[in-house]
C-alpha cells in the first residue's frame, strides 16, 4: 500500500514537472514569435560609403547630378554628356567595375569634360569609386 502511494505521488510529480517543461517551453516559443519586427527603413550608408558620397558631392556632382543620373548642374551644356551611372555596362567607356572606374578617375576620358582626378589621392579615389558602384547598383 505504502509503496503504491509513493508510486502515485512519484508519477504525479512527474506528471507536474513534465507540466512545468512544457510550460516553459510554450513560454519560449512566445518569446521567440514576439521578438520585435524591425521596420523596414531605407538602409544607412556604411561609414566608407558615407565617405565616398561626400567626395562625390564635392568633385563630382556639379557634372554627374547628385545620384549620378547626369543631370549636374553643369551637365546641360557638356558634350559629350557626363555618363548616368544607371546606364547598362556597354555603355561605359571603361565599365562600372572598380578596376574601371579607377582607370577613368587616374586618366581621365579624352575628348571630353571628365578630366583625371589622380591628385585627389588613391585613398579618396577607391572610396568614391566604391560610391559610383554603390549608384550603379542602387
Ligand atoms: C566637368 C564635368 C565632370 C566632372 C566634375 C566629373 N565628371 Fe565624370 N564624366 C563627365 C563626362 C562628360 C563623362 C562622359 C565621358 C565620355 O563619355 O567620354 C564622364 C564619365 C564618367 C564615368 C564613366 C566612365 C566610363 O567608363 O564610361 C565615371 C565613372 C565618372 N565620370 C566618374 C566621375 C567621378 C567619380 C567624378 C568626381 C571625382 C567625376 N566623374 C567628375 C564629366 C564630369
Amino acid at each position: 500500500m505504502k509503496k503504491r502511494a509513493l508510486l502515485i505521488s512519484a508519477s504525479a510529480s512527474i506528471f507536474a514537472l513534465a507540466l512545468v517543461l512544457n510550460c516553459g517551453d510554450k513560454n519560449e516559443s512566445k518569446k521567440e514569435a514576439a521578438a520585435p519586427t524591425t521596420a523596414s527603413a531605407a538602409p544607412a550608408l556604411t561609414p566608407e560609403l558615407e565617405q565616398g558620397k561626400e567626395i562625390f558631392a564635392a568633385n563630382c556632382a556639379s557634372c554627374h547630378g547628385e545620384k549620378g543620373a547626369g543631370d549636374g548642374l553643369a551637365a546641360a551644356n557638356l558634350n559629350p554628356k557626363p555618363r548616368n551611372y544607371k546606364a547598362p555596362a556597354k555603355e561605359w567607356k571603361n565599365g562600372p567595375t572598380e578596376a574601371g572606374i579607377l582607370k577613368t578617375l587616374n586618366n581621365g576620358i579624352p575628348g571630353g569634360t571628365m578630366v583625371a582626378f589622380k591628385y585627389l589621392g588613391d585613398e579618396k579615389l577607391k572610396l568614391v569609386a566604391k560610391y559610383v558602384i554603390y549608384l550603379n547598383q542602387n
